[in-house]
């Protein structure tokens, strides 16, 4: 027991601290991995500790702060199904936008290999992360469909058309700073994993008596018994993307801004 959990510390250690390393096949299993490592309070708590104070900029900070009082006044405070369906529509859109913007610069910038590992290992961030934001607005969708729960105006037209607006918003900003990016994704995943977190809090009895099927789930290959596990590996989903944006910027090396 005390030499697994040693295994684990030692694993989240190394994906912390050597996103050098990163292959883009290894990505995925990497990922489940720590998805279910990150089930244990302890762990999840050192793991989210070293950024959990982090300081972002003004730029990012503003919008972080339109974002959640935009999605909080359309959505209601408190974590639902419907406004997850919602937010999950719009969590996918930074990283198709960043997969996009990294290949428009590596059409100009080819030449500098260095830059070009960089925005190739950026784009492949922004790839793998997108399938996974894919999978929770697919699998989370569903369940949204067979309770009813969803309206058409609120919860499938203004997020549709907000993400047209979010993709050449965030295409701008990165283009610009990828600084200021990659922070207002850190907020946004930061209240995306407390809004799991809490959710898993208030309704965790009812959640462990409600079966989960899903032909996309298991396309994607992940294994969950109910929505409490669903929704506990999405919650860890999102800690991952945060600390991974914060990251990002380390591997930068003073050139992000
Ligand atoms: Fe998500
Ligand atoms: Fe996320």
């Amino acid at each position: 027991m005390r030499g697994s959990r040693l295994q684990s510390r030692i694993f989240i250690a190394y994906l912390s601290h050597s996103m050098e390393l990163f292959r883009m096949n290894d990505d995925y299993e990497a990922h489940e991995k720590l998805v279910k490592e990150l089930n244990d309070d302890t762990l999840r708590a050192e793991y989210a500790s070293p950024l959990d104070g982090y300081k972002v900029g003004i730029v990012p900070s503003v919008l972080g702060w339109l974002l959640v009082f935009a999605g909080n006044t359309v959505y209601g405070k408190k974590p639902s199904y419907e406004k997850f369906k919602a937010v999950e529509v719009i969590a996918r859109i930074p990283y198709q936008s960043w997969e996009s913007v990294s290949y428009t610069l590596l059409t100009a910038f080819y030449s500098n290999e260095r830059y070009a590992i960089r925005l190739c290992k950026m784009a492949a961030f922004g790839r793998f992360a997108q399938d996974n934001e894919t999978m929770h607005v697919v699998v989370v969708s569903d369940i949204v469909r067979k309770l009813k729960k969803d309206g058409f105006f609120r919860h499938t037209l203004i997020p549709l058309l907000f993400s047209f607006f979010y993709f050449w918003a965030i295409y701008l900003v990165y283009f610009f700073s990828n600084r200021a990016a990659l922070e207002l994704n850190y907020l946004f995943e930061s209240h995306a994993y407390s809004q799991y977190q809490k959710f898993l809090e208030n309704e965790g009895d009812s959640l462990k008596h409600r079966p989960v099927e899903s032909e996309f789930l298991e396309f994607y290959g992940r294994q969950v018994r109910n929505e409490y596990e669903l929704f506990e590996s999405i919650r860890n989903d999102e800690l991952i993307h945060r600390n991974r944006s914060i990251r990002e910027i380390e591997l930068c090396e003073g050139k992000c801004d």
